[in-house]
């Protein structure tokens, strides 16, 4: 069966970099930062890069770092703002579903990207991927410290304004028992609608989940956080948290 084109910011980039911006890049880069230096990770693989904040700022602290999208115009945008900061990160259109790139130290995926793979087969073959991806002992860290909800089983609407840009996102539950949920963003500038999407995703990963696709992949997991502070207090009512784990 072919496979439906998945599209993200492809006319306006930029509206994706500035009406997500929001986030703690930095806070985000210290802690991998914290984690690649003490396992002496140097060749690092951003999955799901986008334009990669992070993964230029990683570049600026001395590592080789690799990005993979399928979004061309946010990969195009990364290669011009490492190109304007004077940093090299290498940019390639890669499904994350299935790819290969060569062996890493490390991998991560930030900003609950991994939800976007909401069939179970392309969950399953991802994590296959980051594994061959990977060389013995390499890293792969899951950021799903942020959902786009209050309760997985609740609509949800977020907005964020910057400037003259108001960001909306619309989250709703549609088919409980496989954990898949609709996700609507619109960015309107200046009053103008300047994107559109709506596309499915996974709820969350739960942890008895996370621990059968780790296991039956070739993966331990290594550690649990709760949030990029290095808390490693789970709260055991919420699906959120970023996982550590290590190819065996
Ligand atoms: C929420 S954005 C995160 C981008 C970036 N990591 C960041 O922190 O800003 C999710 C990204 O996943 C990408 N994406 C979605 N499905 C993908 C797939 N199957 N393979 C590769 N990238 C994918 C989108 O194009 C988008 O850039």
């Amino acid at each position: 069966m072919e496979k439906e084109k998945f599209t993200f910011f492809e006319k306006n980039p930029e509206f994706y970099e500035e009406g997500f911006g929001y986030r703690e890049i930095e806070q985000q880069v210290i802690f991998l930062n914290k984690i690649f230096s003490k396992n002496k990770c140097k060749k690092i693989l951003d999955i799901a890069c986008g334009h990669s904040p992070q993964g230029r700022l990683l570049a600026k602290k001395g590592y080789d770092i690799s990005g993979i999208d399928l979004s061309e115009s946010l990969l195009k945008l990364g290669k011009l703002r490492a190109s304007q900061e004077r940093v090299n990160v290498k940019f390639y259109k890669k499904d994350m579903s299935n790819f290969s790139l060569g062996k890493f130290d490390a991998a991560y995926i930030l900003f609950s990207s991994i939800l976007h793979l909401y069939k179970k087969e392309d969950l399953f073959s991802h994590f296959q991927s980051v594994n061959k991806n990977l060389k013995k002992g390499g890293l792969y860290i899951i950021d799903l410290s942020d959902l786009p909800f209050d309760s997985p089983f609740k609509p949800k609407e977020f907005k964020h304004l910057k400037g003259k840009l108001k960001t909306i996102i619309n989250y709703s539950p549609k088919d409980i028992p496989n954990l898949t949920a609709s996700f609507k963003q619109k960015s309107i500038f200046n009053g103008k609608i300047v994107n559109k999407e709506e596309f499915n995703v996974l709820m969350f990963i739960p942890l008895p989940l996370l621990f059968s696709l780790a296991t039956s992949t070739g993966f331990e997991i290594k550690k649990l956080y709760s949030n990029f502070n290095f808390n490693h207090e789970l709260n055991k009512n919420r699906p959120e948290y970023i996982a550590v784990l290590r190819k065996k």
